[in-house]
């Protein structure tokens, strides 16, 4: 997997161990604030950075095939991430998945989730999986509008149980992404 410069000096590149800790953080952050309001507060609260940082490790150091973790960096600091790999429930149509993708709030809506989306489709592409789907909360309305904003159409549904609370989500999917791809201009 190549690396790429973006002129905003974040780099966008594949994760490693190391960065299991910055990764963890961005996602307890993330959560935190995405979330207040629709998961419960208490919820919110037990998430622990140190718990998150060392699964995170376990699967950078053992990837299941064909999955992957890109990671945002500036100044050497890790701002967002993306996870995915081969759709996890044997959908018919969707291949791909992208498992997690967050940026941490003060990066928010400078192309950082675009760049790590765009990455994480060039990867599923070279691994053969030219669909793609990825779950977002019902009521997570600026995910929702960054997924149809790139394109995904909201095909699916499903209810997680999330430490005991039922959560509605919503699958949006790309059925073809290289020729999505391509129109993007990258
Ligand atoms: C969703 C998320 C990954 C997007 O990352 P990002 O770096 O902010 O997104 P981008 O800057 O690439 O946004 C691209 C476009 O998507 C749309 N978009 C992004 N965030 C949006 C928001 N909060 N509200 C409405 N539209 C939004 C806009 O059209 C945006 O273009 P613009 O800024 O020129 O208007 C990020 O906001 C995030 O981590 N959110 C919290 C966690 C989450 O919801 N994760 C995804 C579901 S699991």
């Amino acid at each position: 997997m190549e690396s790429n410069q973006p002129p905003d000096n974040v780099l966008i590149r594949p994760a490693t161990p190391k960065d299991a800790e910055g990764i963890a953080w961005v996602h307890v952050e993330t959560w935190r604030a995405a979330y207040a309001g629709l998961i419960p507060a208490n919820v919110l609260a037990q998430l622990s950075v140190e718990q998150d940082a060392q699964q995170i490790r376990e699967r950078i150091t053992h990837p299941p095939p064909g999955s992957f973790w890109w990671v945002a960096e500036k100044a050497g600091r890790i701002v967002g991430f993306a996870s995915g790999g081969p759709e996890r429930s044997g959908d018919e149509i969707y291949r791909g998945e992208i498992y997690a993708l967050y940026v941490l709030p003060t990066f928010q809506r400078q192309g950082i989730g675009t760049r790590l989306v765009l990455a994480s489709v060039q990867t599923l592409i070279q691994n053969g999986l030219t669909s793609m789907l990825i779950w977002v909360l019902a009521d997570n309305h600026p995910g929702r509008a960054f997924y149809a904003r790139l394109g995904g159409q909201p095909t699916r549904e499903q209810t997680i149980t999330l430490r005991g609370i039922s959560l509605q989500e919503i699958g949006y999917g790309w059925e073809d992404l290289t020729t999505w791809l391509a129109s993007q201009r990258v």
